[in-house]
């Protein structure tokens, strides 16, 4: 049974329910009143939600074991659940490609995100985060904020992170694009565009999450190696000097679901090489995970090493070139099936 808090209010509308399958499912009411419904059993009182909200509220607020249980529920998708989430996906790369055009079309972050806004009939308030939208430098910023109303003089380089929420489900992709004349930069995308491709066919039931982000370290290390980005060193060392780890700082992904972030991925907490692991667990059928490789030029975590012994093996004028260029994201939506995986964001749609 649900029940819908819809009090009387002339300030505001309420948002008048699709006719979507889940209605179906339940029983659905409406109340006046914030309280909780008055319940037929004795048999107590959970009560779930943010914990400053529901402050104050009688009941059991967020009792462990049932959140716990609940989050779990959550894990394995149903055949509903991954029909959304291939959905949410197909809209979001609408955008991507609008995102992409705009880009080319010499358009600001704005205008950008105008057109990602326009082409996903999508306006950001509704959308699962706030698209990350970075020309050049920018890019470097893992989670940019900001939008730039004015195109820079020269661009260089666009990093997207956008998605689309459908019937409440996420998609988080991200996409890379050189500017023009980029040629080294242009390299590395396909390169980083590579690994991915081999990070993402990785997944499949009782693969360890942690080695995938393991295997893109090493993958990692052999683009610095190739792109002449660092010499000397092989790859073993970059990854054990946490070379590669000042240029990919973050996690290979996440669990997907009704939030970004979705919930349950760590019951163990992550090795201590890999401390922004979101997931640490063992995949099964029914998950849905994100591959997000990353390749940044991050000055406040290169200083460190262009000040130390590391220097000797960084190419300190390609590093100085590629900075502007910011960094590379390529993020896609991986769903593990029986057998192996299925990849929501690359699928051929008619
Ligand atoms: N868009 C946030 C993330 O990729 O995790
Ligand atoms: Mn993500
Ligand atoms: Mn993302």
């Amino acid at each position: 049974m649900l029940w819908l808090y819809e009090p009387v209010d002339f300030w505001h509308a309420h948002q008048p329910l699709q006719d979507e399958p889940w209605r179906k499912r339940v029983d659905l009411r409406n109340s006046q009143s914030p309280g909780a419904p008055t319940l037929d059993s004795d048999q107590g009182l959970a009560v779930i939600g943010d914990p400053v909200l529901v402050a104050g509220l009688p009941g059991d607020i967020n009792p462990e074991p049932l959140v716990k249980a609940l989050n779990e529920t959550r894990v394995h998708k149903t055949a509903y659940e991954i029909a959304c989430l291939a959905r949410a996906n197909e809209l979001a790369l609408l955008g991507h490609q609008a995102a992409q055009d705009a880009f080319v079309n010499g358009e600001s972050e704005f205008g950008i995100s105008l057109a990602y806004q326009q082409a996903t009939r999508q306006r950001e308030a509704d959308a699962p985060y706030h698209s990350i939208i970075g020309l050049n430098e920018h890019a470097g910023t893992l989670h940019y904020q900001y939008y730039d109303t004015q195109p820079p003089g020269r661009p260089r380089s666009l990093l997207i992170d956008a998605g689309v929420r459908y019937r409440g489900y996420c998609s988080d992709i991200t996409r890379t694009t050189a500017g023009p004349g980029e040629s080294r930069f242009a390299a590395l995308v396909h390169g980083l565009e590579r690994l991915q491709l081999r990070l993402c066919d990785m997944v499949a039931p009782g693969v360890d999450y942690i080695d995938i982000h393991r295997k893109a370290h090493q993958g990692i290390a052999v683009l610095l190696s190739a792109s002449g980005l660092v010499v000397g060193l092989d790859d073993e060392a970059l990854v054990e000097q946490g070379i590669t780890r000042a240029f990919f700082p973050h996690g290979i992904g996440h669990f997907l679901g009704v939030q970004v972030h979705d919930v349950a991925g760590k019951l163990t907490p992550p090795p201590d090489d890999a401390p922004f692991l979101r997931l640490t667990r063992t995949l099964e059928p029914g998950m849905v995970v994100t591959i997000e490789p990353g390749l940044y030029f991050i000055p406040s975590l290169l200083e460190p090493m262009l000040k130390g012994h590391r220097r000797q093996y960084l190419n300190t004028a390609l590093l100085k070139e590629l900075r502007g260029c910011g960094g590379i994201r390529i993020e896609d939506n991986v769903l593990v099936t029986e057998t192996g995986m299925r990849n929501l964001t690359r699928e051929k749609r008619q």
